[in-house]
This record gives C-alpha cells, structure tokens and sequence, in this order.
C-alpha cells in the first residue's frame, strides 16, 4: 500500500483542507483525552511551516446530521488551539455564506476549524454535492483521519474525488506499522486479542491467523473457545451460536502450525459486580457458580515469554474485566510485558488503548493506534475507504 503523502506536495500559498479524527471525550465542556489532537499536530504545524493556510474538519459525536450544540466544535477549538499554540479560528457551521467568506479572507499560516461535519446528513451519506462543497475550501486535500478512516463519508473519502490528496504524518504512521503485521512481520509475531465477544474478533483472528507464530485468545470471548475443547466454563460468558467458528479457528490454527495460548487458570467471581469476592481458579475448568473475569498467573507466564521471545506483537482487546480493579491484573500484565519487550509492538483498539494509558505505559510502545474501529477493521485485512482514497 503506497500512500501519496504531504512531503510530495507543495503547500506555499495554497489552502489546505485537512482531515482530522477530533472526536475526543468531553466531561463537563473539557476534553479529558487529548491524544487525538496531539497526534494531528505534526501535520497542522508542518502544513503551517511549508506556507499554507489550513482549515480543518471533522466530527464529534453522532449529532445525526442535525445541528445540536451539544456536539459543537467549540471546546475541541478551545484545546485544539493550546496545544497548537495559535489562535484557531472557529467557523460557526460546515458550509454556507459566512464559512465561505471566512475560508476566503483566510491567510497563509492561519487556521480555521469548521464545525462539526456531522451537522449535516450528507456527511454520513457521502453525498457528492456536499463534498464538492467542502472541497471548494481547499486547493488540496489532506486526510490525517486515521480514527475514522473505516467511513466512506464525505470529508473522508468524498472530497478525495475532487482534489489531489494527500495522507499526514498520522495516517503515514498508521500505516507503517500496522501494514506489516499483515505482510511481513518480524518473527516470531505474537498477536493478543482479546475482548468479550468472539462475534466482534473473529474477523480479527481469522486475519492474524495468517501472518502470526502465536495466538493469545483472552477476555470475555476465551469461554467460548474453552467450551468447545470440551472444559467447564461455569457461568462465564459464552456465544452457544459462535461455537461452530470458534472451533474451525482452532482447527485453523493448528493446521497452520500457529500456537494458541488460551487461559489456562483464571480469576472467578460469583457475580459480575465490582465488589464480587475474587476466587482464583487454579485449574482450565471453571467451577459452575462461577464466572471467569480475568486470566490467572500461569497464564500470565504463559503470555509474557511468548512475548519476551517475540520480534513484533500486536494487542487488542483486554485479559479480563480490566475497568475492576481487582480483575485488572491481566490486563496489567500484558501491558507491561508489551512495555518491557524489545519487539515493535501495536496496540489498537479503545480498550487495550485506555489500558496503556491507565498505566501510563504509552511512550513504551511502538505505536498506539488512534483507531478504534478503524485499527480493527485494518487489522481485519478490510480496505478502509479513507486511506484507499489517497493510494498512489
Ligand atoms: C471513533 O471514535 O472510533 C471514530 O471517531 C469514528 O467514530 P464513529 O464510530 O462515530 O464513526
């Protein structure tokens, strides 16, 4: 996959309309995690730097194409402009007279945000009038998207039709590290996987199954996969209707010569409630008043030499219900093993991601995707619309 990138373009006196995934959590009208915004910033400055003047788009919520303050773009300005360290100028709509006449007065080396492209239904349906529109406010287009780069909407496949375009540093950096896991990785390639439902991974799975010497099947979806090599699971979570899958994965894998490490001991409690008494199970069976809520120590060990020996490793998905503290451990664990590994190592995923960043591990990492549905479905082999739409 070869991107066309903003080092190949020439920026002096143009506009550029630019990308970006600032959908970011608020609490109270203050964004709580600004890791989007920073990771959009080497691209801003270095369009800024080579002589543009740059206005950037992008969604927040789900607002359902209708115009909802709740969802504005004003805080995201507000923290957008701190770390950018100038003063961004928020329009206040997508399209119209007024952002028309503001694009236009717009100098080399200023910024202006739109608001929330989700304002509009047309966002959503890729609507080619829509996109036309956006794309009269640049004399090129620079996707820098990665988080939203799985939707064919307007202003992240739409405007592509209608400009020369252009990947930032962001969706560059993506790429670079999470293409190879599907090609070539580094060997031996470790990938974990983890979460509650097999429906939701097994695309995952049957993808990595390809290119990985080793398989970590954790989280909620690990009952499933042990009930159908025959073991008691207790009151774990199990999917009755995704047990034929889950076997021909394992069938899968052992064709290919992949080792699969299930749990193989666990922490139970009696109800799925915070406050549960944690019983450890040092056993693959399950008591039957019991629910699996997190790996145990052996399989801790089992998972940190796996990737002690690994050249690159890929995680998605928690061990357990990390958001416990007292069934956190797993989770924990394969965080830090990842911290601690010589391997290029990739997190993707929402929750992996907040894992790393519950423990402050994030700069120990090769790279934490921006992606949460978007790094899935990459790592799910599917061709992700935005970035299909800059390739050379
Ligand atoms: C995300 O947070 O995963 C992206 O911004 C995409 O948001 P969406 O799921 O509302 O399209």
């Amino acid at each position: 996959m070869i991107l066309n990138t903003i080092r190949e373009c020439d920026f002096s006196n143009k506009k550029a309309l630019v990308r970006v995934d600032f959908n970011v959590p608020l609490k109270d009208g203050v964004v709580t995690d600004d890791t989007r915004i920073e990771a959009a910033l080497p691209t801003i400055q270095y369009l800024l730097d080579k002589g543009a003047a740059v206005v950037v788009m992008s969604h927040f919520g789900r607002p359902k194409g209708k115009k909802n303050p709740e969802f504005s773009m004003a805080p995201i300005a507000k923290r957008f402009s701190e770390l950018l360290g100038k003063q961004v100028i928020l329009a206040n709509d997508v399209i119209g007279p007024e952002v028309e006449a503001q694009v236009k007065a717009l100098k080399k080396g200023e910024v202006l945000l739109l608001e929330n492209v989700r304002f509009y239904a047309e966002e959503e349906a890729n609507d080619p009038e829509f996109a036309k529109k956006l794309a009269s406010f640049g004399d090129v287009y620079v996707n820098d998207a990665f988080g939203t780069a799985h939707r064919a909407h307007a202003s992240t496949e739409g405007v592509a039709h209608y400009l020369p375009s252009y990947a930032g540093f962001l969706i560059e950096k993506e790429v670079k590290f999470m293409a190879p896991l599907l090609e070539n990785p580094d060997k031996p390639f470790v990938a974990i996987i983890g979460g509650s439902k097999v429906s939701s991974k097994i695309s995952v799975l049957e993808s990595l199954v390809r290119t990985c010497d080793t398989i970590v099947i954790g989280g909620g979806m690990a009952y499933t996969f042990l009930a159908v090599q025959g073991h008691a699971i207790g009151k774990s979570l199990v999917e009755e209707e995704y047990k034929d899958v889950a076997a021909s994965f394992l069938a899968k894998a052992k064709e290919k010569n992949v080792q699969v490490i299930l749990p193989v001991d666990h922490l139970c409690g009696a109800e799925f409630k915070e406050d549960t008494a944690v019983v450890a199970v040092d056993d693959v069976n399950i008591p039957e008043n019991l629910i699996g809520m997190d790996i145990g120590p052996k399989t801790i060990d089992l998972i940190v030499k796996a990737v002690a020996k690994a050249k690159s490793v890929v995680w998605n998905g928690p061990m357990g219900v990390f958001e416990f503290d007292a069934f956190a451990q797993g989770t924990l664990t394969v965080a830090k093993a990842l911290a601690d590994s010589n391997a290029t190592t990739v997190v993707g995923g929402g929750d992996s991601v907040a894992a790393i960043n519950k423990f402050h591990l994030a700069d120990k990492i090769s790279h934490v995707s921006t992606g949460g549905g978007a790094s899935l479905e990459f790592l799910e082999g599917k061709v992700l619309p935005g970035i299909k739409a800059l390739e050379k």
